[in-house]
């Protein structure tokens, strides 16, 4: 059983998911701009695990017959839009804020003696210190690549393999 303000937060972490699809779909536009499509690439293929991640949440909500709250999905956040490092930059703020919000929501959890939650959210975090080291591994390669137009060809075309 969920409880009304675990369900509540598990709710919004599911709206997240999917608004981090959205901001991902914003950085791939604006590397598309920048005419690296290897990195827009990748940013796209996140933008689908995002999806996926909120898709989860939901499955979560009703294997457990738990409510499911369907709010508004904001717009993506203004994002820098003349930089690939700033952008991955960005990108790593996001992946640290939703691995705050993803550990808030599993201490509640555990609060709460949910272990159903528990076992369920501790499989997000994995995933979620996977994605956030993935965006801070090729943020710290674009800041090695200091701009250079090789390096960040070269980046470019390793992204696009994903
Ligand atoms: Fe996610």
């Amino acid at each position: 059983m969920t409880s009304i303000e675990l369900t509540k937060l598990i709710n919004q972490q599911m709206n997240r998911e999917f608004y981090s699809a959205y901001l991902y779909l914003k950085f791939a536009s604006a590397l598309e701009q920048l005419k690296l499509p290897g990195s827009a690439h990748w940013m796209e293929k996140q933008a689908k695990e995002e999806v996926l991640h909120g898709l989860q949440f939901y499955s979560f909500l009703v294997r457990q017959e738990a409510e499911v709250i369907l709010e508004p999905i904001n717009a993506p956040e203004e994002i820098p839009e003349d930089c690939v490092i700033k952008i991955f930059a960005a990108a790593l703020r996001h992946e640290k804020y939703i691995t705050r919000q993803l550990n808030d929501l599993t201490a509640l959890a555990a609060g709460e003696h949910n272990f159903c939650a528990m076992s369920f959210l501790s499989k997000m975090l994995d995933q979620q210190v996977a994605d956030e080291f993935s965006v801070h591994t090729i943020s710290e390669r674009l800041i090695l690549s200091d701009n250079k137009r090789g390096a960040l060809l070269f980046i470019d075309s390793e992204l696009a393999k994903r």
